[in-house]
């Protein structure tokens, strides 16, 4: 693996969701630029195979993993800690771990469902925000700070009830921490997804998948992973020097098309059903099926 001119030379980062899809593809892309990464995730057995596939690519020096789940302060607070300890430093963070969570109807919808869907997918940023921040205002030499939110953030219709709020919830806080955070040189972005083929998206079902990208997406090509992964290299590298408290919607053109609704991502469509899914973490879902 090459470190000559990597952009990101000397950088330090602390990725969540690490162990499959876009946190997969940033580690890797992440390292092939220079950068040491500790990857984090709640999925330890996944966790295992990326620290293998790092170490074939001969990055194993500059690569820690750590389990653990975003939800829970004291993880989170470790992560960053095995940066510090393990590489010296924390410049970049990439908040992006995230689930489904809670689908169906609002009036179907369980209380634990909807908690579990927020502390993982929005909590879950506001603890690496915390504590990502407090190390590089320690450092004194900036950073930047880097949230994955959703199109489902940016209107209804594009994801279940609980995901689009949550999600939103993730944009405006980007806006508010990249206020506090610019005298500080830290800059904090988000970037929304529209439809990525992750195992989170397509379930193992790619045709299905393929078939509401071709009724929802302007752009005939299926986005991939490694979009978001060169979505994150820009928004962690001097590049977007002057870029901060940004949403940056990378999609395929799916949210300027007017019409972002499809009932079917929400868990409404010809079968209703409600229930919570944990995506790739191990967790199983809870389906149930609703009278029609
Ligand atoms: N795939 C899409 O179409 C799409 C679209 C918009 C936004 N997103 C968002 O992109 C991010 C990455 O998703 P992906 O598509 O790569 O999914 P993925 O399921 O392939 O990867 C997500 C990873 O996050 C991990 N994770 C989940 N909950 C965790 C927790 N509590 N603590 C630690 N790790 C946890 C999972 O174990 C998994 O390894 C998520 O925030 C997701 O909501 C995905």
């Amino acid at each position: 693996m090459s470190q000559q001119k990597g952009r990101l030379d000397g950088k330090v980062a602390v990725i969540t969701g690490a162990a499959s899809g876009m946190g997969w593809a940033t580690v890797h892309l992440f390292l092939n630029e220079g950068a040491a990464v500790v990857g984090f995730d709640l999925n330890a057995e996944n966790g295992a195979d990326l620290a293998d596939s790092v170490s074939a690519a001969g990055a194993s020096d500059r690569f820690r993993f750590l389990a653990g789940d975003v939800a829970q302060e004291e993880d989170i607070k470790n992560a960053v800690a095995l940066a510090a300890e393990s590489f010296g430093r924390l410049d970049i963070m990439f908040n992006n771990a995230g689930v489904g969570g809670a689908f169906g109807p609002i009036v179907e919808t369980e209380l634990s469902h909807w908690e579990d869907t927020f502390a993982i997918n929005m909590r879950g940023v506001f603890l690496g925000t915390k504590y990502a921040a407090r190390q590089m205002i320690k450092q004194g030499e900036g950073g930047a700070i880097i949230n994955t939110a959703s199109v489902a953030g940016l209107s209804g219709g594009s994801g279940p009830t609980a995901y689009s709020a949550a999600k939103a919830g993730v944009i405006n806080f980007t806006k508010n921490a990249a206020l506090e955070f610019a005298p500080d040189n830290i800059r904090v972005n988000a970037i929304c997804p529209g439809l990525i083929f992750t195992p989170l998206a397509h379930r193992g079902r790619i045709e299905q998948l393929e078939e509401t990208m071709r009724r929802t997406q302007p752009w005939p090509q299926r986005g991939e992973p490694e979009h978001i992964a060169n979505a994150a290299l820009y928004l962690a590298s001097a590049e977007s020097a002057f870029v901060t408290g940004e949403a940056h919607v990378v999609d395929g053109g799916y949210s300027v098309s007017g019409s972002l609704s499809d009932q079917r991502q929400s868990g409404m469509g010809p079968r209703p059903r409600a229930g919570v899914a944990y995506g790739t973490t191990g967790r199983a879902p809870m389906v149930r099926d609703l009278e029609p």
